[in-house]
């Protein structure tokens, strides 16, 4: 079974709570989300492997670490997920990056596919998949599922709030993708909102409603 790791560090804790509130206009919610993006792709990366080299310090020549060069690509689901995007970029600037279009139907809630362009060596790669909301999993469970079809085999999901609905579906669905979130909610409403949430985070972010 996939693990499910909510970062509920108290400086999360304080921002992911700015983006709840309603009076939270598209500026600040846009520079919340990559701030915390930041501080969650911190802990994300923390299993990156490490190599020794071998360097001089203005004391001595010292044996150090540095990152082994893995390969990572970040992958936002649009529109929402490019919020991530920069906070992520942030801390891991060599990443590159993929989108996936996906919005969820308002009546079935089944996820549309409207967009797809990866790296072209993405299944070399480990693949951060980010998207604010975690809802029914739907739009999620199909974009891991489109990116192992392009040969992904180290995927982690990374979220702002989930609903127990959308981790367990995933959970289901992919019991190889670890999920990151910072915040686990207590459930949907009939319009598949999460409750409490923060509302549309794409309306939020780009002010379109
Ligand atoms: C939102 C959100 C997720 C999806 C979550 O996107 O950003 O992609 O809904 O819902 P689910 O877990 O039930 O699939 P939306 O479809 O509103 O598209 P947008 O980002 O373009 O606004
Ligand atoms: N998508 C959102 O943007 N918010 C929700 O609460 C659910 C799906």
């Amino acid at each position: 079974m996939s693990k499910v790791h909510v970062m509920d560090h108290p400086l999360i804790q304080h921002k992911v709570s700015l983006m709840r509130d309603k009076e939270t206009g598209p500026k600040e919610f846009r520079e919340l989300l990559s701030e915390i993006s930041t501080l969650m792709a911190y802990e994300v990366t923390r299993d990156l492997p490490l190599k020794t080299v071998e360097i001089e310090t203005p004391i001595c020549r010292a044996q150090t670490k540095v990152i082994a060069g893995k390969k990572l690509a970040i992958v936002p689901i649009l529109r929402a997920g490019l919020g991530m995007v920069d906070g992520i970029m942030s801390l891991v600037p060599a990443a590159k990056i993929g989108h996936i279009g996906l919005y969820r139907d308002p009546n079935t809630l089944e996820p549309v596919e409207y967009y797809c362009k990866l790296p072209a060596d993405a299944e070399e790669r480990e693949i951060l998949l980010v998207d604010p909301m975690l809802a029914t999993g739907g739009s999620a469970s199909a974009a891991i599922s489109f990116l192992k079809r392009r040969g992904c085999k180290n995927i982690k999901l990374v979220c702002l709030i989930a609903a127990p609905e959308g981790t367990s579906r995933v959970q289901a669905d992919h019991n190889d993708v670890d999920i990151f979130v910072a915040a686990m909610d207590e459930k949907l409403n009939d319009h598949g909102y999460i409750i409490p949430g923060l509302g549309d985070a794409g309306d939020r972010l780009f002010g379109t409603k």
